[in-house]
């Protein structure tokens, strides 16, 4: 099998997408897939890039889209990428039976913001002849961004077990099982906690840029 994972963070390197994203493809090249990770933000900047990403895709058995969620939605070049896809695939000699699965997180502390971006994700997955092979939502993925989930701890346990159910899934073509979307959705941490790390955040680099009376100052 062949596993491709699409990035569609602009955070290259350090993003939570990439970790949820780059964990399942450690899983699935340690079932025996084939496995390879691409970007979308600088594929879109490069014809050359954009072509390579496109006849990748083709050739994939399985495609993972791991993306932030932005105001509700997907973000714009995810977008964009997608609408291109679904311009130029018909052109690709394609496997039988590509699945798609997508990956959303979010930065509120519940998982279920993500929904809409699924259903969209879905949608392109059908309209493009794709087998959906599930959603996975995340929430507080400020919390784990930018380091193997291995390394986040307890935190991380139910994602890593979710995980682990969806590649043991995937590897045989079948869809990721209800029983891992429910994992991966569980709270991280209690939400209250979430909130304090992240005022906390906000409060340490107000410091560290002098900006600390100024945090409240809106525009007229
Ligand atoms: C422009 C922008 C819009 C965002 N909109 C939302 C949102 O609507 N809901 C939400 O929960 N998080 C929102 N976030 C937070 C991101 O989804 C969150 O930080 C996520 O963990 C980033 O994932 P990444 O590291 O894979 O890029 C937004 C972030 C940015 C930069």
């Amino acid at each position: 099998m062949k596993a491709l994972l699409l990035v569609g963070s602009p955070r290259l390197g350090r993003s939570a997408s990439e970790t949820l994203g780059g964990y399942l493809l450690e899983q699935l090249a340690v079932r025996g897939a084939e496995t390879e990770k691409q970007y979308i933000y600088p594929a879109l900047k490069s014809g050359e890039k954009l072509d390579a990403l496109i006849s990748a895709v083709a050739r994939a058995n399985l495609v993972i889209l791991a993306a932030p969620l932005y105001v509700g939605s997907l973000p714009a070049a995810v977008i964009k990428f997608l609408e291109t896809l679904a311009q130029r695939l018909g052109a690709y000699e394609r496997p039988d039976g590509q699945q798609f699965l997508a990956i959303s997180n979010c930065g509120f502390p519940e998982a279920h913001h993500n929904n809409l971006a699924l259903e969209i994700y879905r949608r392109f997955a059908y309209e493009v002849g794709f087998a959906w092979a599930g959603g996975m939502a995340m929430g507080a993925g400020e919390a784990i961004k930018g380091r193997p989930l291995a390394e986040s701890g307890g935190m991380a346990r139910n994602v890593i077990a979710a995980f682990d159910l969806a590649a043991a899934a995937l590897i045989e073509g079948k869809p990721v099982p209800q029983e891992a979307q429910d994992l991966i959705a569980r709270p991280l941490m209690p939400a209250w906690l979430y909130r304090f790390m992240g005022n906390l955040g906000w409060y340490l680099q107000a410091r560290q840029y002098g900006t600390l009376w100024k945090l409240r100052t809106r525009a007229l």
